[in-house]
């Protein structure tokens, strides 16, 4: 399913602020080498995490599924000098790739990368401490992401969830993925301690803040 035409896409990406030229070398490596490039959540989904950390003054972000970097690098620009990102990513290439821009941006050192499946990571975090949670790993696990984040959550924090649309499969979900993921919108939509928003920005992305 076409969810937004590609001519409204590239409006829109004409008339936001463009990343930077490190973000902009990341993309397009990413693009070149990388078996499923489609994974990069992207500009808009960026840029959109870099306003809400500006507006909510976030300081302490987790990140569940890093890939290749784009979006810990895109909200470490974003954040103060005393901001810290941690970010879990399964896979030992995408650590060592994401690690290397890392190595090459003035951001960086904001930046821990936790290597190993979330699920086991997301132990090791202390209760409410994170301003803002972004979740785009696997889809099968987001319920349990979403359960596990909103302890992890400050009250007043923000979580953002990729891909929430699914290409539309949440409409009339058939696989586990796409079944994962409705159950995970309403488990947040009957969540009464929690603000939500599904917004149909790129793949779906969903943000609640924490009551
Ligand atoms: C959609 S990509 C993340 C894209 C990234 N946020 C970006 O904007 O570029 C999902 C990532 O989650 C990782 N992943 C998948 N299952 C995981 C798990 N159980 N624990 C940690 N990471 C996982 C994948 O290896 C992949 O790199």
């Amino acid at each position: 399913m076409n969810l937004i035409s590609k001519e409204i896409e590239q409006y829109c990406l004409n008339q936001s602020q463009p990343d930077t030229g490190l973000l902009q070398a990341l993309v397009n490596k990413t693009l070149k080498e990388e078996e499923i490039p489609q994974m990069l959540s992207g500009p808009l989904v960026g840029g959109l995490l870099q306003l809400l950390i500006k507006i909510t003054g976030a300081k302490n972000i987790l990140e569940i599924g890093m890939f290749t970097g784009y979006s810990t690098l895109k909200m470490a620009e974003a954040l103060p000098e005393d901001g810290e990102i941690h970010t879990c990513e399964l896979m030992e290439k995408h650590v060592k790739t994401a690690e290397s821009w890392f190595n090459k941006s003035n951001d960086g050192y904001k930046i821990t990368i936790h290597h190993g499946r979330a699920i086991d990571q997301l132990n090791s975090f202390k209760i409410g401490s994170f301003d803002l949670i972004f979740i785009d790993a696997d889809k099968i696990n987001y319920p349990e992401y979403y359960r596990r984040s909103t302890t992890l959550l400050k009250v007043g924090g923000i979580a953002v969830l990729d891909n929430m649309l699914w290409d539309g499969e949440v409409l009339n979900p058939k696989d586990g993925n796409a079944k994962a993921l409705r159950e995970t919108a309403e488990l947040i939509k009957n969540n009464h301690r929690l603000e939500s928003l599904l917004l149909p920005v790129r793949d779906g992305i969903l943000i609640y803040r924490k009551l």
